[in-house]
């Protein structure tokens, strides 16, 4: 049967869907309200799990990533002022990559357009309507019927409020400063670090781009360069930043949301549109992979087997996948921040969980599960 999809935005779910279903031999039109120059400059995360860098390399869409993504096989967990490996590879034979999902969505367009396949820019979805027959995407330019639609238009975005159903939300009372500096990364792994000072976090880009995170109070305006490099100081243990030119500077709220219904008729919802992870753990770009991954699978069933099967069991699977990826990161939040006005009986308990972490090697492997991935399969 032949098959037309609608994908409404061009972030990493929305053009890695697009690419899948290519792969497929599934038309696709993917719809974008912004240009192509703001999407490829967004900030957002820059760690891929195993699975995520499989489904790129079966998608034909990890070649820069094969030369200039960084494995990483660990990271470190600084407490009580002292740094701990998890060692990742040891424990499940998975690791994750350093490369910024900015990185995937540059690759992801430039097939698209090599390709010459639909990528609307500056195409903002007005309405959508007939979603229980042949869902019709209406934009300033005109109309295009299609046999299914994807929300990928992000928390912001127009699909999500289109699926009725309960949000179940959480917010929580901190924000993270982020900064990405000319300097060497802190350390070769990542570092988490939990101090009585509030949580930090140093990440990389490359051997000489840090991005590096402070937990800070909500509603705060950046800082001055220097007080963000003497905080990390202090919060970092033994690691300690070299300090180099701030290119970027941000304060991102923390939030998780997960949308109880990710389907209503003929549109469905993936990544932010259907749900937000705290950044702790970098779960968000993993899972919008994972959601679109399913849904490309189910596509491909559909189309080779006239059998929606599987599309009817991805609201069922995907939520199971969402809601591991959702405990996960709401665990190392609460785990490594420090709550304003926390009690030393609750800083005790975080403490004890984390010596517990990487004392015991089965609490280890049950992190390394999580944060690579290979828990959700
Ligand atoms: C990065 C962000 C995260 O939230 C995280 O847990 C690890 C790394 C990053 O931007 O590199």
């Amino acid at each position: 049967m032949s098959l037309l999809v609608g994908i409404v935005g061009a972030g990493p779910a929305g053009l890695l869907l697009a690419r899948l279903l290519h792969r497929a031999g599934i038309d696709s039109v993917v719809f974008e309200s912004r240009d192509r120059e703001y999407v490829e400059r967004r900030q957002r995360a820059g760690i891929l799990e195993q699975a995520t860098v499989d489904t790129l390399r079966a998608a034909g869409a990890a070649d820069r990533l094969e030369r200039e993504g960084i494995p990483h096989d660990g990271i470190d967990l600084v407490f009580d002022g002292a740094a701990h490996r998890v060692d990742f590879l040891g424990t499940t034979g998975a690791r994750v990559w350093i490369y910024a999902q900015t990185e995937v969505v540059k690759d992801l367009i430039a097939l698209r357009v090599a390709d010459d396949l639909p990528l609307l820019f500056d195409t903002p979805v007005l309405a959508l309507t007939d979603l229980d027959g042949r869902p019709t995407v209406h934009h300033a330019g005109g109309q295009v019927v299609c046999d299914y639609v994807v929300g990928a238009d992000g928390f912001h975005g127009v699909t999500r409020g289109l699926v009725p159903g309960v949000v179940h939300e959480r917010t929580f009372p901190y924000s993270w400063l982020g900064i990405l500096a000319d300097a060497p990364p802190v350390h070769h792994e990542l570092v988490y670090a939990h101090s009585r000072r509030g949580f930090a976090l140093a990440s990389m880009r490359s051997p000489t781009v840090s991005r590096l995170y402070l937990q800070v109070p909500n509603g705060t305006e950046p800082w001055p360069d220097d007080e963000i490099w003497t905080e990390l100081d202090h919060r970092l243990g033994d690691h300690h930043p070299q300090r180099g030119p701030i290119t970027a500077k941000s304060v991102l709220p923390m939030r998780a949301s997960v949308a109880e219904t990710l389907r209503h008729g003929t549109l469905f919802l993936a990544g932010d549109a259907a749900h937000i992870v705290p950044p702790t753990g970098a779960k968000g770009l993993n899972l919008a992979a994972a959601d679109v991954t399913l849904l490309a699978a189910a596509f491909d069933h559909l189309h080779r087997t006239g059998s929606p099967d599987l599309l009817d069991a991805y609201e069922h699977t995907a939520l199971r996948e969402i809601w591991r990826a959702e405990h996960f990161s709401h665990f190392m939040t609460t785990t490594l921040h420090l709550a304003p006005g926390q009690s030393e009986f609750d800083t005790q308990l975080q403490l004890a969980h984390l010596r517990h972490i990487v004392s015991s090697r089965a609490a280890a492997t049950s992190l390394a599960e999580n944060y690579t991935g290979t828990a959700r399969t």
